[in-house]
């Protein structure tokens, strides 16, 4: 993969980077601007070269179409705070205001477009209506730098096609984020340890079948505890449960037995008479959940015994909340893990906290950056690394012949 500094001179040359800007939102205020802060390097970089930055994003899953609760404004501007530099921004993706923009772009300015998903060609599934867009946006720039790493598992116009149409190169975000990730994959320190949670146990099976053989430990926390709890035979009360899922989760935990995987589940659960910060709510055994009960959070013997296993490891990578962490009485669970993952990055570990939410979660519940080896700004996206998937956005970069 060519790194920026293999562009050669940018004076002048104008730069389309992909970043992942996708951040929470509360109505026009972002609540956690993590990913904001992570792109800005790049940016910084290539405006410090003299190159007429033109970032390209997306913010959530709009329809293919304009949707004012999906604008980028509010980004834009943060951007121009945590660069300390003004930041253009376009009303448009490839229109009248984002070609008048980038026109007007002076040497080290940086632009900001509207919401590439505004443009039903940024999503398609048929490669000519992606074609059809990515030569839109290419046709802004001289250069492609790609450095939204949260979005290189997507197969997308500004992630994958308009790579084939320019001279590219990875950012600087996308390589650290891969650097990291391939230590996990190539050469994890053991012990090695995977903390799952999150709702959907459907989501991670992936990446559970392929840890089967390489981690030492892997851990469940989250909504998706209670799948292995049914699959286990015990009741879950109202707790999320993935029926359909069980069947296959049985044959995970035959299978760890018999690579010699530790599967550590929790042991007790915090549940609760309705989904509500104010529901009436009691620590029970994990294993004697009431039937009229939902499990919110792991329990604080199960804090301690997450603690203990992680305690001696030497590589800990977690993806998703232990519990509801949002609702003051279900987030001790994830404080505990994020404390314990603290602890043991002071000792010499290298954890890696994966995904928007974990990430928002660790940043919500009070702790800093720095308190862990690498935040990840990629949730899917680090997941399907760690599957061993080839992912669109990585292995077009390598793609040599067409630039
Ligand atoms: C993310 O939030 O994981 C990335 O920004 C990708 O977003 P998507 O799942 O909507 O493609």
């Amino acid at each position: 993969m060519k790194t920026i500094a293999d562009l050669g001179d940018l004076r002048g040359k104008r730069v389309l980077v992909r970043s992942d800007l996708n951040v929470p939102l509360d109505g026009t205020t972002i609540t956690d601007d993590g990913r904001i802060r992570a792109s800005a390097p790049t940016i910084k970089m290539l405006s410090q070269m003299g190159a007429r930055v033109i970032v390209c994003a997306h913010l959530g899953r709009p329809k293919g179409a304009p949707d004012a609760k999906y604008s980028l404004a509010p980004v834009a501007q943060r951007l121009a705070v945590v660069l300390e530099t003004p930041v253009a921004f376009a009303e448009d993706t490839v229109g009248e205001s984002a070609r008048a923009a980038v026109e007007s772009l002076p040497d080290g300015g940086v632009l900001l477009l509207e919401n590439l998903r505004f443009n039903a060609g940024e999503t398609a599934k048929t490669d000519a209506d992606r074609a059809e867009f990515a030569g839109e946006l290419a046709s802004l720039a001289d250069v492609f730098v790609s450095d939204g790493f949260g979005v290189v598992h997507r197969e997308q116009a500004s992630v994958y096609d308009v790579a084939k149409l320019l001279p590219h190169a990875t950012g600087g975000l996308v390589e650290a984020e891969v650097n990291v990730l391939r230590r996990l994959t190539t050469d994890a320190e053991r012990p090695y340890a995977v903390v799952l949670g999150g709702a959907k146990v459907s989501d991670k099976l992936g990446v559970i079948g392929n840890l089967l053989g390489s981690a030492d430990r892997l851990l469940i926390g989250g909504g998706m505890v209670f799948t292995f709890l049914a699959a286990q035979g015990h009741e879950v009360g109202k707790s999320l449960l993935e029926a359909d899922q069980i069947d296959t989760v049985k044959g995970y935990l035959e299978r760890a037995e018999k690579e010699g995987v530790e599967i550590v589940l929790p042991v007790d659960i915090v549940a609760a008479d309705s989904f509500s910060a104010e529901a009436d709510h009691q620590v029970v055994a994990a294993t004697s959940i009431p039937s009229e009960s939902m499990g919110l959070d792991i329990g604080p013997a199960s804090s301690t015994l997450f603690d203990q296993k992680l305690s001696d490891c030497r590589t800990v990578f977690w993806n998703g909340p232990m519990g509801a962490f949002e609702m003051a009485p279900f987030a001790e669970g994830t404080r505990a893990l994020a404390q314990t993952l603290a602890d043991i990055t002071s000792k010499g570990a290298l954890t890696v906290v994966g995904g928007g939410d974990s990430a928002a979660a660790v940043r919500q519940l009070g702790f800093d950056d720095s308190q862990f080896g690498h935040i990840s700004t990629g949730g899917g996206a680090s997941l399907e690394y760690l599957e061993g998937r080839s992912l669109p956005g990585l292995t077009v970069l390598d793609d040599e012949g067409d630039d």
